[in-house]
This record gives C-alpha cells, structure tokens and sequence, in this order.
C-alpha cells in the first residue's frame, strides 16, 4: 500500500468497489472529487486493476485491499491499516450486498444467511470498525447502500434481500442518532433498478427496454453513475445537516418519503 496522503485529501474506503455496477461507479466518482480512494473487494486482481486505473487517471497513487466484508477480523484489520497508513479514515460506503430471489416458503437457510450476512452483517462490520477512528477525530460520513428492495412490498426482490436492505435502513437510523454529536454522520440511499453489464448478462433485452418505458417515470433505467453523484454531494461538506436519512433513487419507480 502506498502511503502518505500529502495533499490532505479525504481518504475513503469503498466496499465492494471492483465490479461492474455502483461501487466502481462510486469509487471513480470520489477520486474525481479528489478523494483519496481505498478500492475494497474480495477480487483481488479486479481490484488491483481499478486502482491501476484510477492510478493512471489522476497522476496519484490508489490503493486496493482484498476484503470480504463478511469476515469481521479482515475488515478491522483493513480499517486499521488505512487508518495507520493513510493517517485517516473520512468516508466509508458500504456497497456490498448479496441476493438470491427465493420465496420465503421454499427460502433454503443458506439463502437467508448469506443474504444477511453480506448485505446487513457486512454493513454493520465495516460501521464498527470505521466508526471508532471516526468518532475519536470527530470527523466522517458513512453512506450504506440499500435498496427499494426494504421499502417495496413486492415478490421481486427475495424476502432475505428486502429483510436485509430494511435493516440496513434501521441500522443507519440508529447509528446516525448514536454519532451525531460525536461528528459523524450516516446516511444511506436506496436504489431501484441501476444497470451494469453483469445484470445485462442475466436478464432478457425486454427486462430493461419494459422498465425503462412502463416502470420508470423518467423513461430510462438508472446508471451507476445517477448513484454515484448521490453519494458524492451526500459524504461532502454540503450535505453537513443531513444525517440519519435513506434517499430513494428509482427514477420514480419506488418514490419514498
Ligand atoms: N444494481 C441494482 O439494480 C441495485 C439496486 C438496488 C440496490 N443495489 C445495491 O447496490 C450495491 C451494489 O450493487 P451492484 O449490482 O451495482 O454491484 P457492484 O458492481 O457495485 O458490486 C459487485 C462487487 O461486489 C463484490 N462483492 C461481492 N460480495 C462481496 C463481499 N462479501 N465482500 C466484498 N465484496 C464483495 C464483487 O466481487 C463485485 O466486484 C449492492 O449493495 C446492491 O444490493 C443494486
């Protein structure tokens, strides 16, 4: 890892931040906000290729951390290294999450578990480990990503899925109370559908052309990017009186207040 953060530039940690979707979107977002960016993943070289990147990009050095944010000791550690290395931990997203769409009645244990302990287990073991160093320099913002999925009541999304992205509302409600004072804030936001080239792969043509022309009422289907420019203005200095919200972000799919 490099070190030194000479140009005293926020240092965020961004789970889940190699893939095709939100998280890179996220991290890529934050770099060009002039973010020092810790690109987290549990692919290695995926992740060692967005820092690469981002390397290459912006003419400064980014590091990537394999982490899976289910495993509680790799994430403190990953924490503290950044913390020791880079001086700070400012920002931190939580991005991953997990789903499989089975009906609660046929739902396998393994299903529901891994549903929690990705998308609201993971959350919570990268919250407790950031929230520390952050409360110690009374500075940082967390941006948890939900989902429509712990609003809607829908058989879309997967019970285990929508039971985890609901907690993860609750879990950022209840956070942002405890922190405030201590001057850090949590926010999360919650998506509807938001393209990538993997859900391409999984779903038909129609999928995406029926949602953007009958479900979303601004006629397309979010990009990573719409998510990104959320979290941007919401870990920056101007979104400072606001905490403890869940922002929808659905092209008026799911709207929420
Ligand atoms: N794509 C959507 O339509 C949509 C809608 C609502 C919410 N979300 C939420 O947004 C987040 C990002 O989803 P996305 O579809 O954009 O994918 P993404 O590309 O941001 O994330 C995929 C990445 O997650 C990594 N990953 C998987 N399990 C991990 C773990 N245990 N620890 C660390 N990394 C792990 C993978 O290696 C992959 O690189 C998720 O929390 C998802 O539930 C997505």
């Amino acid at each position: 890892m490099a070190t030194g953060n000479d140009a005293e530039r926020p240092v965020a940690l961004v789970t889940a931040a190699a893939g095709a979707g939100i998280g890179s979107a996220i991290a890529r977002r934050l770099a060009a906000d002039g973010m020092d960016v810790v690109i987290t993943d549990i692919h290695e070289v995926r992740a060692a290729k967005l820092a690469a990147e981002l390397e290459q990009e912006h003419g400064r050095p980014f590091t990537s951390l394999v982490v899976d944010v289910v495993d509680f000791d790799a994430v403190g550690a990953a924490v503290e290294r950044v913390v020791a290395e880079r001086g700070s931990l400012d920002v931190l997203v939580n991005n991953a999450g997990w789903s499989k769409i089975e009906p609660v009645a046929e739902m396998s244990p393994e299903t529901w578990r891994r549903c929690l302990d990705v998308d609201l287990t993971g959350t919570f073991n990268c919250m407790r480990h950031a929230l520390p160093p952050m409360i110690e320099r009374r500075r940082g913002s967390i941006v948890n990503i939900s989902s429509i999925a712990g609003w809607e009541p829908t058989d879309e999304h997967g019970a285990a899925y929508s039971a985890a992205k609901a907690g993860v509302m609750a879990l950022t409600r209840v956070a942002a109370a405890e922190v405030g004072r201590h001057g850090v804030r949590v926010n999360a936001v919650a998506p509807g559908l938001i393209y990538n080239d993997f859900l391409r792969k999984i779903y038909p043509d129609e999928f995406f052309s029926g949602y953007a022309e009958s479900r979303s009422k601004v006629g397309r289907i979010g990009q990573p990017q719409d998510v990104a420019a959320l979290v941007s203005f919401l870990v920056g200095e101007e979104a400072g009186y606001i905490t403890g919200e869940v922002y929808g972000i659905s092209g008026g799919v799911f709207p929420h207040s």
